[in-house]
């Protein structure tokens, strides 16, 4: 069994944040995306890796994942280019898969309980896929499938207007390499993309045997601001967190906190957990940091109230404001106005920021 991770797309949904980095790249409780994904990946005994990249980033996620023994997996990358759909990035692994069953899992998607079960299940029949599912709110976002009685698939049906189910496909997948031959025959959808959606129900037209695995914890798309913040929500909730770093005497620390080892909470601070503080951040006195909130690396707080948010890092917090429920870029500085200008808010954004004043 091989491993094909998605690793392209636009992340237009997360613009500013997107302008400058692959959207797989983003951090959750001070973690990218994308190392979840491999994570998961090698908790299923899949080691021999590839991570198909589109055109953005693709530097960026080399760097990270080098050849993958970092990792303990074996990385070969995979240039899909221009996003042309799932299925055409599927179908660009045709080759490093070589003939095996694979799992594809989606870069950007991240679940708390892993993908072992997936794959045990389609392991133990013999199926032209494995899917996992979730019963969702709003269905007609996503890939939905219909069921008979036995739980058996009957269709699958990208973005439907009427939904016959709200069981969406999350993006994880297992493949026998039949689905090769079943993308080569795919249209563009109404999108203009190669739907891996479609695909599937291909092989159900074949007489293939479709496995469906429900899956029962949470699971993130995390392609927008909001979905960030909530997998942050979710991860720091339940990951163990460590206090490596240095509390100073008259901090006022509460919960559970991870705190890197050159990390600092100073004398006369405030920190709720759950929270994580990466290297190099130093929280002030006067500072209030609250539950849900993961600072990255190299930043300071001075004055500041923030809670259930994410600082991306290399940033410098000042104002004595209060921050809630954002998502702040690499580089973000809030500071306070300078008191002898006139009274209003004085902001340098980029294209597709999102205030909320
Ligand atoms: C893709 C798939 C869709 C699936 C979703 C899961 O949608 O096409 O079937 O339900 O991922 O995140 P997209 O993110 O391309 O809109």
């Amino acid at each position: 069994m091989k491993g094909v991770l998605l690793s392209g797309g636009t992340g237009s949904r997360l613009r500013p944040i997107t302008h400058t980095g692959p959207k797989q790249l983003v951090p959750v409780a001070n973690k990218p995306v994308l190392e979840y994904a491999i994570e998961d990946l090698k908790e299923a005994n899949i080691t021999e890796i590839g991570v198909v990249l589109g055109n953005k980033g693709r530097e960026e996620i080399q760097e990270l994942l080098g050849d993958g023994s970092e990792y303990g997996v074996d990385i070969t990358y995979i240039v899909q280019g221009n996003p042309l759909g799932l299925a055409h990035a599927a179908g660009c692994a045709r080759d490093f898969v070589n003939g095996d069953d694979f799992v594809m899992y989606l870069g950007d998607n991240i679940l708390n309980e892993g993908i072992s079960d997936l794959v045990e299940s389609f392991e133990a029949g013999k199926y032209g896929a494995g899917i996992a599912l979730q019963a969702v709110d709003y269905p007609g976002q996503f890939g939905v499938v219909d069921i008979d009685d036995d739980q058996n698939v009957t269709g699958l049906v990208e973005k439907p207007d009427d939904p016959p189910t709200d069981l969406a496909l999350i993006g994880m997948y297992v493949f026998s390499p039949a689905i090769f031959d079943a993308i080569e025959r795919l249209e563009p959808s109404w999108r203009g993309e190669l739907e891996i959606t479609d695909a599937i129900h291909l092989l159900l037209d074949d007489g293939y045997e479709i496995d469906s695995h429900v899956v029962t914890g949470w699971w993130k798309d995390t392609g927008k601001p909001e979905d960030i913040l909530e997998a942050n929500r979710l991860v720091l909730e339940e990951t163990t967190l460590e206090r490596r770093g240095t509390v100073e005497d008259g901090a006022e620390t509460k919960g559970r906190i991870e705190l890197a080892e050159s990390a600092v909470i100073e004398d006369g601070a405030v920190v709720r957990g759950p929270v994580s503080i990466a290297d190099d951040t130093v929280v002030k006195s006067g500072t209030y940091v609250g539950p849900y909130t993961s600072l990255g690396p190299n930043s300071t707080l001075d004055g500041i109230h923030i809670e259930n948010s994410v600082v991306i890092g290399d940033s410098t917090l000042t104002a004595s404001g209060r921050i809630v429920d954002s998502l702040l870029g690499r580089c973000t500085n809030v500071e306070s106005a300078d008191d002898h200008l006139p009274e209003g808010r004085r902001l340098v954004v980029g294209e597709n920021s999102q205030l909320k004043l």
